[in-house]
């Protein structure tokens, strides 16, 4: 099934950073929500991924929630997870992750997903895969009638083979730009040790899976972050005047 919201919930921007972190926050909360005792929970990163990792630790911290073991996407994530005294384990040694929640950048409604804002995709998309239920987190202004409407596709690109792969970017009709990391000198560099391209599309991303396949078939790209068919649902925070609505 895809989203059920109304098509007068697109892209609409949040008035303050305050009332999108209040959006994101009730998000973190109802995900949170979902999980029981016992799970083995994925972790995704960005500012609404990490809202939902502390409050996983507050229910754990009040023993609402026991024998939890979370799979962290990346550094950032693991980090934070023992910082607010959430266990984590290797995904390598674990057989199945319950439940993982994880932001996004767009979001269809289809439930095809744009992701890679933090340049942390890749390993994002393989703990977002291997989990029973993945529930995205998306606050209003996420959600686009088409994916590339506001954000480029990020491509996660081995340095060796940078010059290549931008040249076979642009023959699939994209317009890529390598990176940069702000105030250095230099390209991101992704926690595997990869650049990052983003890549707009001017004529639009009409087959998200389409494109998801193909980029990945160019010799040299480790990921790109668009993600079709991995999303179970996604919860949607809407402002409603005073008040917080999440779908
Ligand atoms: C990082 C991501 C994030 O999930 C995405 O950028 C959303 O971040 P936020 O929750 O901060 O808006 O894909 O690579």
């Amino acid at each position: 099934r895809g989203l059920s919201l109304s098509i007068s919930a697109v892209a609409q921007n949040v008035a303050t950073p305050e009332a999108q972190d209040a959006l994101k926050r009730a998000l973190a909360k109802k995900a949170v929500g979902l999980v029981k005792s016992g799970m083995v929970v994925g972790l995704g990163t960005g500012s609404t991924a990490s809202l939902a990792i502390e409050e996983l630790g507050r229910l754990i911290k009040q023993g609402k929630l026991k024998d939890v073991v979370a799979v962290g996407a990346n550094y950032q994530s693991r980090v934070l997870a023992r910082q607010f005294g959430v266990k984590t384990v290797d995904l390598n040694d674990i057989n199945i992750i319950d439940i993982a929640f994880d932001g996004v950048d767009e979001v269809d409604f289809n439930k095809n997903l744009l992701k890679g804002g933090g340049a942390a995709h890749t390993m994002q998309k393989v703990v977002d895969s291997f989990a029973k239920e993945c529930v995205i987190l998306a606050d209003q202004s996420k959600v686009v009638l088409q994916l590339g409407s506001t954000f480029p596709v990020p491509v996660e690109v081995l340095p060796a083979a940078i010059s290549p792969v931008l040249r076979r970017l642009i023959t699939l009709g994209g317009v890529p730009e390598i990176r940069s990391a702000l105030r250095k000198d230099g390209p991101v560099i992704t926690d595997l040790g990869n650049m990052v391209v983003d890549v707009s599309f001017p004529n639009g991303i009409p087959n998200p899976a389409d494109l998801e396949m193909r980029i990945n078939m160019i010799p040299g790209v480790v990921e790109n972050g668009i993600v079709s068919g991995i999303a179970t649902s996604v919860l949607v925070a809407i402002q409603d005047g005073d008040n917080v609505t999440v779908l």
